[in-house]
């Protein structure tokens, strides 16, 4: 059992002092207050969504969506109406920053931030209770949203991803947890930290089922597809040996024969090993290329096609992602959104490659709803537009985002302006006549009215 202590200033007043009964099994973070956080996911919604129209762009047939409010009442109303039905979740939570409140729901937010001038000469114990209070309720439903085959993101820092990955091994289940994505945020080096730079952040992936998940895919680089230089009448290829290359397990008998070569002769296995058994070589004995080597020894390859089933081939993601940083997340929304003010927004290609990575569901007419209930400018919507206009996708997305905090940058504006600008510019791309009810270019807007 892992009992973290985290309250280093004592549980809050309005909190249990006690610790909750550890889940059957397994190791698990606790905390003060998390009995109460667990209930908040339990707790009936009675609101009621209200169309905003003049917030909503041809509403009669959009299939997105974005609802305004705190999306912990968002959360449970989506329960009633999409409970296993989301196939994708990315969240990009507000950071834990041991301190701050300013991000938090209501109930956080009415207690009093501290000052700058209040701030003691060191600073006060870290305390990572409300934070995992605040985020454990919305995790939980969550889960309950997505797909027996759905799958969720979530983006986030050194600092806290020790916290999510216990929160989500046990609501989601640690057989469940698909892989962490290492992001290279930044290149440049940056100033303040005596110790480490942080240049990378994590992207926690948990399958709902991961029996049920299928596999994450992506297209091609050029120079890869550059590699597929032979071709014969079933098109471009290129050739693997069929010797595999080291690995310190003793070899399986059925990989370890020899094989036959065009002359006749023998050709013993060259490695410890072939990738292939001899009943699979048989059967795909037209793959199989021979060809000689300087030495004049006998080389098997197998031809790995371009386009395997008449599909370009594509690949598995790999867990380190350096492709795009914040400075073009910044970049991209200054340009779409000019004089926007907005720390760090993640990059809408960055989620478009997430997203991009599941499958389109075979059936065409399978909804595939894609969901950010940290939604903050949007750029989840910008990727599942522009995927959509890439590749005919008829994914919707959902975004939700909280109303703004007095005196704080009107977030949930820079989202629909945001949203606003990208379909003008899909649009002048293509005149994009609706694909029968769907209509990209389309998104409608609800609003949950406060208490
Ligand atoms: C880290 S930001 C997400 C940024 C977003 N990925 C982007 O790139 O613009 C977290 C967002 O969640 C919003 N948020 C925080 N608490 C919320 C709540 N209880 N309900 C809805 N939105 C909330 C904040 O206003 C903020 O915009």
């Amino acid at each position: 059992m892992v009992s973290t202590g985290c309250s280093g200033r004592g549980p809050h007043p309005r909190e249990e002092k006690t610790l909750s009964p550890p889940p059957s099994g397994g190791v698990f973070l606790d905390w003060p207050g998390k009995s109460r956080a667990r209930s908040l996911a339990e707790k009936p919604e009675k609101g009621l969504l209200e169309l905003v129209a003049e917030k909503s762009v041809n509403p009669e047939r959009a299939p997105h969506l974005f609802l305004e409010g705190d999306n912990l009442r968002i959360l449970r109303l989506l329960k009633k109406e999409y409970a296993r039905s989301i196939s994708a979740i990315y969240i990009d939570p507000p950071y834990n920053t041991g301190t701050s409140m300013a991000y938090f729901d209501r109930y956080y937010r009415r207690q009093s931030t501290p000052r700058l001038s209040d701030a003691p000469a060191t600073p006060p114990r870290r305390d990572d209770s409300p934070w995992l209070s605040f985020i454990y309720p919305r995790l939980i439903l969550a889960r309950k949203l997505l797909r027996e085959d759905g799958v969720i993101f979530v983006s986030i820092d050194d600092r806290a991803v020790h916290h999510l990955r216990y929160l989500l091994d046990e609501i989601f289940g640690p057989e469940n947890h698909a892989g962490t994505v290492v992001w290279r945020k930044k290149v440049v080096r940056g100033r303040g930290h005596r110790h480490l730079i942080p240049q990378t952040e994590y992207i926690v992936v948990y399958a709902r089922s991961i029996r049920f998940l299928r596999p994450f895919s992506e297209p091609l680089s050029p120079e890869m597809i550059s590699e597929y230089r032979l071709s014969d009448d079933r098109g471009p290829y290129k050739l693997i040996p069929l010797a595999k290359s080291g690995t310190a397990h003793s070899p399986r008998p059925n990989l370890v024969y020899p094989i036959e070569a065009p002359d006749g002769t023998m050709i013993p296995c060259p490695t410890h090993q072939w990738r292939w058994s001899q009943q699979t070589l048989l059967s795909r004995k037209d793959e199989l290329e021979f060809r000689k080597n300087r030495r004049g020894e006998w080389v098997v390859y197998t031809r790995q096609r371009l386009y395997p089933d008449g599909q370009l081939r594509r690949k598995t993601p790999v867990s380190l992602y350096d492709r795009v940083s914040t400075t073009d997340g910044t970049r991209e929304l200054k340009k779409l959104c000019p004089g926007a003010v907005f720390d760090f927004p993640k990059p809408a290609r960055l989620i478009r490659d997430l997203i991009g990575w599941l499958p389109l569901p075979e059936d065409p007419g399978q909804e595939t709803l894609v969901l950010d209930f940290f939604a903050g400018t949007c750029p989840s919507a910008q990727a599942i537009l522009e995927l959509n206009h890439a590749d005919g996708g008829h994914r919707k997305f959902i975004m939700v985002q909280d109303t703004p905090v007095e005196g704080r940058t009107n977030i949930l504006e820079l989202g629909h302006q945001r949203i606003r600008r990208v379909l003008s510019l899909l649009g002048e791309l293509t005149p994009h006549p609706p694909d029968g009810d769907f209509d990209n270019l389309s998104y409608r807007t609800f609003r949950l009215p406060d208490d």
